[in-house]
């Protein structure tokens, strides 16, 4: 039995089931992710904070109503869900935590019985220092750690002027990160690596010796000609100008951006709920 774990920013939640032995050959084919829901859910995310003060900041009232908001989805799914939060804006990070429960949706209505456990997890306060995944993974019997092979990171996926980054801490432990850039290049999108530095919550996980990967459409770092030359957009720009601003509003998503990552994300559980663990 093995647990495949899997996020973005904002709560915890456990779509369980356990898989059936023996050999599943080909993994479904790659889902497409509806950007139709995963925007609605961005607008959610939106009406809350306008509502709330203007944010969703851990531990005010906007964080307990996207909270709430996420639950009430999931368990009208049938998962499973404790503790949610969420970041403070949009882009930073709605839009990851969005995709991810939409992927969650997705899948729970497309009813496979997958072969490795997945866990979505929303964390909170991953803004002051990643707090949430942190308390999560210290919190994680031993024997509940050694079961994660993989940990799959979500955060600020539509930037505005978007880039298509892909990272993992863990290059020689898993395959993860050559699975999104090939899940990308299948889709003519062009991908860079990036080191994040343990900016975000992969980074309480590689410090268990759990593999890692995800994907970034960009912060606060300037987009270069070359990269304008290959996924559109303005050079000398900012990736997201409004990174940690009050302006990451609904207006501040690329949705081309977030239809292509959250396709990325149904493509990873999709093959990384049948992979077989025991064969190698
Ligand atoms: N969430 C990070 C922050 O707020 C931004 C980030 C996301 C950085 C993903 C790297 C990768 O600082
Ligand atoms: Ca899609
Ligand atoms: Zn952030």
């Amino acid at each position: 039995m093995r647990t495949f774990l899997y996020s973005g920013l904002g709560t915890v939640l456990v779509a369980g089931a356990v898989f059936a032995p023996g050999n599943i050959a080909t993994a479904a084919a790659s889902p497409d992710i509806s950007v139709t829901n995963t925007k609605a859910h961005l607008d959610q995310f939106q009406s809350i904070a306008t509502g709330n003060g203007g944010n969703r900041a851990a531990g005010r009232p906007g964080y307990k109503a996207s909270a709430d908001w996420v639950k009430a989805k999931l368990d009208a799914a049938g998962s499973h869900l404790d503790s949610v939060s969420a970041g403070p804006g949009i882009n930073d990070n709605g839009s990851g935590s969005a995709g991810v429960l939409e992927t969650a949706l997705a899948y729970a209505a497309g009813g496979q019985t997958p072969r490795n456990r997945l866990r979505f997890g929303f964390w909170g306060a991953e803004e002051l220092g990643l707090v949430g995944s942190r308390y999560y993974v210290n919190n994680l019997p031993a024997a509940e750690r050694d079961r994660i092979e993989l940990y799959l990171n979500f955060d600020m996926i539509a930037s505005p002027n978007p880039g298509y980054f892909v990272y993992d801490d863990n290059p020689a432990g898993n395959g993860a990160r050559d699975d999104l850039v090939a899940y990308f290049t299948q889709q003519n999108v062009q991908t860079e690596f990036i080191d994040v530095q343990g900016r975000s919550d992969h980074a309480a996980f590689r410090s268990l010796g759990i593999p890692t990967a995800g994907t970034f459409a960009g912060a606060e770092e300037t987009k270069t000609s070359a990269q304008a030359a290959k996924w559109g957009g303005t050079a000398g720009q900012a990736f997201d100008r409004c990174y940690q601003r009050s302006c990451d509003t609904i207006s501040n998503l690329d949705l081309t951006s977030l239809d292509h990552q959250i396709d990325a994300i149904g493509h990873m559980i999709w093959i990384y709920t049948q992979k077989d663990y025991t064969a190698n």
